[in-house]
């Protein structure tokens, strides 16, 4: 029997390149533009499989996806999107999406998971009501930021510990808090433990905490994070910098669930999802012996590993425009992007990934000169945050009034300043006292 498949794009040439592909392959295809004919078709005609675009009409895919489950509980629904949220996957993993693909993707990828989808046909579970598809915080629609997000979306309603890889700036955090929002646990606490900024000598008291008296200083009982976090998520960022003593404590917490706070005689259980970061390569790490194999094992239940920026550039468009709107509301311009402006960013390497986009966008908007953001801009804003450039070598004048600028910018707040000015607050204090000579 020939497979009839819904597909619903609204840009012709997508719609015409996908419908003889198919075609070719033997389907039998009806291809329609709006969300409304989709639904109308649904309604008169069973379909194996709908392929629709998310973001169409005043409608989105995700109503699509809904209606072809309603009607054919077995009716297989493949969404694509070059606009792909973390919202979104979520919107359409619950609503029984078959798969997701991110735009543009090969023919051969579509035809992949198109025969998957035929072949994987099954019963639909209960209905569900329509949702609203908000703005996320996550931005990034990339092929690679997609497979992410479907992996987050699949993990974060379960307890399954997991452990976040890549650069410095990448993301690591603002994923650990979405696999908790998306959780059962999305309203008990989730604790961030900044791991290489505690001594190793207080790492034990912080996380299991420590009874009156177990050490000098100790002159009441000390609650510890994983307890304070009970029925939450403990997010251990930077998990490769712990020592020895402290992985083998860790290991045994991940194995039995259970603290004994320092000076306690006995332990009591608690109920927390463990979610870590790390910049480093732990896999190599344990490989130099310098981070033991059995508790890598129990925290590489779930890995993901975030990509670079360099590596997804499609992304820095989203990313820009994003923290540009962001940052003119919150300094109240309106500074804006050029052309030439925005082919720079989107060809620098970004070693510091997206968080230093972030702040290379924030000292544009208070500093643009004209208001514009050009090539040029670009280029003196990135040497200025070069590490150990001087604070980027301008002419003493243009420097005093960019500092200025921003301190007026965050209401005399140095640290800040000193921050989007990408030098060091020592280096502020400095040219302030210089300044004011
Ligand atoms: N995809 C994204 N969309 C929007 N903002 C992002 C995105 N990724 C990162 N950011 C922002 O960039 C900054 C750095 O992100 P985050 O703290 O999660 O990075 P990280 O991987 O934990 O870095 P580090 O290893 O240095 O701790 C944050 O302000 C975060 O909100
Ligand atoms: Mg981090």
């Amino acid at each position: 029997m020939t497979e009839s498949i819904l597909l619903v794009e609204d840009d012709p040439s997508v719609r015409t390149t996908i419908s003889t592909f198919l075609e070719m392959e033997g389907f039998e295809v009806e291809a329609v533009s709006s969300t409304r004919d989709a639904i109308r078709r649904l309604s008169e005609t069973p379909y194996s499989l709908v392929i629709s675009d998310i973001y169409i009409d005043d409608r989105t895919g995700i109503d699509v996806l809904m209606a072809a489950r309603q009607q054919y509980a077995n009716c297989s629904v493949i969404l694509m999107t070059g606009r792909g949220t973390m919202e979104t996957v979520m919107a359409a993993t619950r609503n029984g999406a078959f798969d997701y693909l991110a735009k543009p993707f090969e023919l051969d990828t579509l035809l992949e998971a198109v025969r998957r989808a035929i072949a994987a046909r099954e019963p639909a579970d209960d209905e569900t009501e329509a949702e609203e598809l908000p703005e996320s915080e996550m931005i990034g629609s990339s092929a690679g930021m997609v497979e992410i997000y479907k992996t987050v979306s699949r993990v974060a309603p379960t307890d399954a510990t997991v452990i976040i890889e890549g650069e410095t700036g990448t993301g690591k955090e603002l994923i650990a808090r979405m696999i908790h929002r998306f959780s059962q646990r999305a309203s008990q606490p989730f604790v961030p433990v900044d791991c290489s900024a505690i001594p190793a000598a207080l790492l034990e008291s912080e996380l299991f905490g420590a009874m009156k008296g177990a050490f000098t200083g100790a002159d009441r009982d000390r609650v510890g994070v994983f307890e304070s976090a009970n029925r939450g998520t403990v997010f251990l960022d930077e998990i490769g910098e712990i020592d020895a003593a402290f992985q083998v404590r860790l290991l045994r917490f991940l194995q039995e669930r259970a603290i004994r706070p320092v000076g306690a005689s006995r332990e009591k259980q608690v109920d927390v999802r463990v979610v870590a970061a790390t910049n480093r390569d732990l896999q190599k790490m344990v490989e130099e012996g310098k981070f033991r194999e059995d508790l890598w094992f129990r925290l590489n239940v779930v890995r993901l590993t975030l990509p670079p920026l360099r590596e997804r550039r499609v992304d820095v468009p989203l990313l820009t425009h994003y923290f540009l709107n962001k940052y003119n509301n919150r300094y109240n311009r309106d500074v804006k992007l050029t052309e030439s402006g925005l082919a720079t960013l989107r060809d620098f390497t970004w070693p510091g990934n997206v968080r230093q986009l972030q702040h290379l966008i924030e000292r544009l908007t208070i500093l643009a000169p004209n208001d514009r953001i050009d090539a040029e801009a670009v280029h003196d804003a990135v040497s200025a945050m070069e590490p150990g450039a001087p604070g980027g070598e301008t002419l003493a004048d243009t420097e005093t009034e960019q500092i200025r600028r921003v301190l007026a910018a965050t209401g005399g707040n140095k640290s800040r300043a000193a921050q989007i000015l990408g030098i060091e607050r020592k280096t502020l204090y400095r040219k302030l006292e210089r300044m004011k000579l």
